[in-house]
């Protein structure tokens, strides 16, 4: 994906509504000389996000946004991102469904992390349905999004081995561990193209 041309890095939002373990990753590599990316906006739907914390952390400009009224919280989000010059849009644990005109002013440049190994379970729940399915692999997909929920383009997936005495939250543990790893990979494989 080439965004701009310049040695420079892409300006990154991170998208969020909880934990951030994630925004936390990508901070992190967001850092390092080979990242692609550089992070200049939190936003998130939920004023409690803990993952907030690493905002005041790493001195990260963050915007809280309220979706009951989704259409001018949109409207909102997509003036602060032209204000900050966004180029690309990561949400990491971010619960809200972005609309299709949303989603369409940047299209292409907008990357989700879902813990499935996609198309399989779609949407919420995924662990406790692969469970159910008696899978025996599990895992985690970087994507982009587009406006059928978790269907966009596969960039990269990590497979995770499910265990016998594995439940939701054990298995949720161990797929978020990788999870930290390939989104940071995504990000450079989709830049190196
Ligand atoms: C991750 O498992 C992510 O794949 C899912 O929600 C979880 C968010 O975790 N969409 P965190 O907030 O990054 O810790």
């Amino acid at each position: 994906m080439v965004l701009s041309t310049g040695l420079s890095k892409f300006k990154a939002a991170v998208f969020i509504s909880g934990t951030g373990s994630n925004l936390k990753s990508l901070i992190r590599f967001s850092k390092t000389k080979k990242s692609p990316i550089s992070i200049s906006l939190i936003v998130t739907n939920n004023s409690k996000a803990k993952g907030l914390d690493f905002a005041n952390t790493y001195k990260i400009k963050k915007k809280i946004y309220n979706f009951k009224k989704k259409k001018l919280a949109e409207k909102k989000i997509l003036l602060e991102l032209k204000k900050n010059k966004i180029q690309i849009i990561c949400l990491a644990g971010f619960m809200k469904i972005l609309s299709k005109s949303f989603i369409n002013n940047f299209k292409g440049k907008i990357l989700n992390i879902h813990p499935s190994l996609l198309p399989k379970y779609k949407g919420l729940n995924t662990h406790q349905r692969a469970l159910d399915k008696k899978e025996k692999y599990s895992g985690c997909t970087v994507h982009y999004v587009t406006s059928k929920l978790d269907s966009g383009k596969i960039i990269l997936q990590t497979q995770v081995k499910i265990d016998k005495k594995d439940t939701p939250k054990s298995l949720a543990k161990k797929i978020l561990k990788q999870e930290h790893k390939l989104y940071p990979k995504a990000l450079l494989k989709i830049f190196s193209l």
